[in-house]
């Protein structure tokens, strides 16, 4: 029983502290819109419409948010990227970066 409760006091005091900062935790839950083209095996998306799609797990937070902002911002362009990273705020794109940065096997 007792513990019981230092278990859940700690996962408070863990959720509290990550407020404000990036959270791996956060961003796997926004990675599961991503892991519909990311994840495919091979980094393709399907025949008829071929073209590939970058590996995001294990790559650098820095250069996911840069990549983020960029499309985001209009200054790299792809027509899909553009539009999802345009529903990110800052806080989704730093927790996104944690999470794939910190899981060399995410998709
Ligand atoms: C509908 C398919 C699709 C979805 C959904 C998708 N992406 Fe992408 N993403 C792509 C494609 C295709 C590219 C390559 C575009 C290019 O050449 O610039 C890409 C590129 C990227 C890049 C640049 C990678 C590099 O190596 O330069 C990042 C970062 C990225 N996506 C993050 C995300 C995140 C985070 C999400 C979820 C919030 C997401 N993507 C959802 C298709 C998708």
């Amino acid at each position: 029983m007792k513990k019981r409760i230092v278990l859940v006091v700690a996962v408070f005091l863990v959720s509290t502290c990550a407020w404000g900062e990036s959270d791996p935790g956060r961003g796997w839950a926004r990675a599961q819109m991503c892991a519909g083209c990311h994840g495919i095996a091979d980094y393709r998306t399907a025949y008829p419409e071929v073209y590939s799609v970058p590996k995001l797990g294990g790559q650098e937070a820095a250069y996911i948010v840069k990549s983020l902002q960029d499309y985001k911002s209009g200054v790299r362009k792809h027509p899909t990227m553009n539009a999802i990273a345009a529903t990110l705020s800052d806080q989704d794109m730093a927790d996104l970066a944690a999470y794939y940065d910190t899981n060399k096997g995410a998709k």
